[in-house]
């Protein structure tokens, strides 16, 4: 693989935190947006990781949309290019969707959709110039099937799936690549960074018993789980191919439930979840 001038969003832990150290070994110049750099350099504390000078640390939010302009301008005048954009900053937003709020729901949105589609309309003009560029969306198998209380992040998903197929076909002349990379259940700071609807744990809300069981159940780990660096190890995997597919799915609960959709009469999985939901209520 040639060197390469990389932006990855989202590398203060979990998926980014690994990808971003493992590319920069490769020698790429990596571009690392995060928000919080002491928990940044606290997890390569407890890897024992030595940060590459070739790994940039760019602090900032991914929704500060002059920020990122600014910081373009800047990687584009100093290498004149921009070789592989990496979505991978995001969150959960859980609670039935009855009692999400408005605002919390935006949030979601900006932060899983709006902001890594302004992050390819930024880089894509260069990209184009180049005739040359790798766009990864980290997705989620969320993002092919939903879950009940998962109204917000699924649908959050669902439109980034839709964004990266439909650039995929557009920007495909001009020699780029869009993949939507689809992970299963990952062990990374997700489900602590996770949000819930305000009245999860309201014991007269007509879902407490729903919202108490999808709350046990995202706060735990199976014990076969895929780890942050596994996930890592697999984008990066993906990275060195020089044909992406439109959709990589990580994990073999991804690749489960991908098949439980798409194999079985659609009417099956849509039985399983609904049985499953009723059962909660009884
Ligand atoms: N873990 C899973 O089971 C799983 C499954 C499917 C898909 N995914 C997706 O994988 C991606 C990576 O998540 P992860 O599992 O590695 O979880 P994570 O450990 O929570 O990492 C998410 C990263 O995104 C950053 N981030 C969130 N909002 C941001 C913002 N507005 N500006 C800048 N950075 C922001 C977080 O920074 P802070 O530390 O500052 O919050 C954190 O570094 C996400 O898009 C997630 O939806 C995860």
């Amino acid at each position: 693989m040639k060197k390469e001038i990389i932006i990855i969003t989202g590398i203060s832990s979990g998926i980014g935190f690994y990808l971003a150290n493992y590319l920069s070994e490769e020698g790429h110049i990596i571009y690392g947006i995060l928000r919080n750099k002491e928990k940044f350099y606290k997890n390569l504390e407890e890897n024992k990781i030595t940060k590459k000078d070739n790994l940039e640390l760019v602090q900032m939010d991914v929704r500060d949309y002059n920020e990122a302009e600014k910081l373009i301008n800047t990687i584009t005048n100093k290498h004149q290019k921009i070789d592989i954009l990496i979505n991978n900053a995001g969150y959960g937003l859980y609670g039935v969707f009855e009692e999400l709020n408005d605002k919390d729901i935006r949030d979601q949105f900006e932060t899983n959709f709006f902001a890594p589609l302004k992050w390819i309309q930024m880089v894509l003009p260069f990209m184009r110039k180049n005739n040359y560029g790798k766009i990864l969306n980290i997705t989620s198998i969320l993002g092919r099937l939903t879950i009940p209380t998962g109204s917000a992040y699924c649908s959050s998903k669902h439109a980034l799936v839709a964004l990266s197929e439909v650039i995929r076909y557009e920007v495909a002349p001009f020699n780029i690549q869009v993949c939507s990379v689809e992970p299963g259940l990952i062990k990374t700071d997700f489900k602590n960074n996770m949000k819930f609807s305000t009245d999860l744990d309201n014991k007269n809300s007509p879902y407490y018993k729903l919202n108490q069981k999808i709350k046990e159940q995202l706060t735990k780990y199976p014990s076969i789980v895929t780890t942050a660096d596994a996930a890592a190890k697999k984008i990066q995997l993906l990275l060195k191919k020089e044909n992406l597919p439109a959709h990589f799915q990580i994990g073999i609960d991804a690749g489960f439930y991908y098949n439980l959709k798409t194999i079985l009469p659609e009417g099956f999985l849509d039985f399983l979840i609904k049985e499953y939901t009723k059962r909660v209520f009884r």
